[in-house]
């Protein structure tokens, strides 16, 4: 057996991620809050099955009272990069009524997040909407666009100061696909037509407001800011290698997946590339007659994670090396995954991990890696079951605790690399 160490390049920035509405608490006022859907159950016609369908964040881990302890961790965990989110609805909780308080306080986290020396990635859209925008449809609406725009001037213009990577949407083509597809997330739509729509909207959104960050801010600041997406990609592959329907099938699947939303708004509206990668999909003509869905694995009967996704390390290599043809620096902005058992963790951030040390190898110019998530938290649809936190939090005490896999991220990070054993 040879021991090697799998040494990092010396400014690879070590991170975590993750959003408002799965970790702060109080978000009342958005699309996925049974409060606020409670309050406008006669003005959206979903708001009842959201209600009845979709678990509610309720406190969730108290981080909007609790941010300076999940500072201090990350601390802990020897990471330099920083990837969370503002909640729309707290700071704009009427249309065009901005909440000053709201405003000062994801100040004050910035700025002792600053001082700690992190390097901030600050996401604008992380899947919830203001509950006043789902009444006049959302992004189904072309005016959305204006509102988001609006919204991102507003912030920009308070903190653009602070904010090292600004991430416009996270997974556009995700939160289509989940929320207007397949009915998965809130509004739970299940419309292809919609679902095109949506994208289209956020395909402006994202362009409309890179142009815009770059000008508030060098307007402001007299600095260029780094501003993209967190792009959820998939690894793609079939079941017949030498089958070609099946790799026509994987080509077409593949490109519209994961390539649509980059050539549809300018490679050059991205500063840089940040990957999102959890799982491998394959293809297959008629593995399993009795499910309708034939682009997954699932019944294949091998281990899979807790939330039933594939585990495939080389599937983030593959992803990486596709994206090295856009020529742009790349951020892992989310790996992780759901699982009780901490040692299974630590093999899932080793393997992949083994995976982004080669593709760096090959060339590629991959400069930081987030692990998804902190803390143990609200996963949208599934509710608190799926842990994939670093840190577990206590339901009732929201004590957070080091998992034995936060140790092991946090002497990764320190050492800028991990030992193998081959
Ligand atoms: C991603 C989301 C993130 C989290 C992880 C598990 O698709 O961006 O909020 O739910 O999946």
């Amino acid at each position: 057996m040879t021991k090697k160490f799998l040494k990092f390049p010396d400014n690879f920035l070590w991170g975590t991620a993750t959003s408002a509405h799965q970790i702060e608490g109080g978000c009342n006022n958005n699309d996925w809050s049974h409060q606020a859907l409670k309050k406008y159950i006669n003005k959206i016609p979903w708001a009842d099955k959201v209600i009845k369908n979709i678990p509610d964040a309720g406190i969730a881990c108290d981080s909007w009272r609790r941010y300076q302890e999940d500072i201090e961790l990350a601390k802990n965990l020897h990471i330099k990069l920083y990837r969370f989110s503002i909640e729309w609805s707290k700071i704009e909780p009427h249309n065009g009524e901005f909440d000053q308080t709201a405003l000062n306080h994801y100040k004050k986290i910035l700025i002792s997040l600053k001082k700690e020396g992190f390097v901030i990635m600050l996401t604008l859209h992380h899947f919830t909407n203001p509950i006043w925008t789902a009444e006049f449809g959302g992004w189904e609406k072309k005016k959305m666009i204006k509102y988001f725009l609006r919204y991102t001037k507003k912030v920009v213009a308070e903190f653009g100061d602070l904010v090292d990577f600004w991430v416009t949407i996270n997974e556009p083509g995700g939160y289509a696909f989940c929320s207007y597809g397949i009915g998965q997330w809130v509004p739970l739509k299940t419309n292809k037509f919609k679902m095109a729509i949506v994208f289209k909207n956020l395909i402006k959104a994202h362009k409309q407001s890179y142009k815009l960050i770059h000008h508030v801010i060098k307007d402001k600041f007299n600095k260029f800011p780094q501003v993209g997406i967190a792009n959820d990609l998939q690894a793609y592959s079939n079941y017949r290698k030498h089958n070609l329907v099946e790799q026509i099938k994987v080509y077409f699947i593949y490109n519209f997946s994961n390539h649509l939303f980059y050539k549809l708004t300018n490679i050059k509206t991205h500063d840089f590339l940040g990957v999102n990668y959890y799982f491998e999909v394959r293809t297959h003509k008629q593995f399993n007659t009795k499910t309708k869905n034939d682009i997954s694995v699932k019944h294949e009967d091998r281990h899979l994670t807790d939330t039933e996704w594939v585990i495939y390390p080389r599937g983030i290599y593959d992803v990486l090396y596709d994206l090295s043809d856009y020529k742009k620096p790349i951020y892992i902005t989310e790996n992780g995954i759901a699982t009780e058992d901490d040692e299974v963790r630590i093999r899932f951030i080793k393997e992949h991990l083994e995976e982004i040390y080669y593709a760096i190898k090959a060339g590629i110019d991959i400069r930081g890696y987030c692990y998804w998530s902190l803390l143990d938290n609200f996963e949208w649809a599934a509710g608190y079951r799926p842990k994939f936190g670093l840190v577990s939090v206590d339901s009732k005490s929201q004590n957070r605790q080091l998992k034995a896999s936060a140790k092991f991220y946090s002497k990764t990070a320190e050492a800028n690399g991990l030992w193998w054993n081959y």
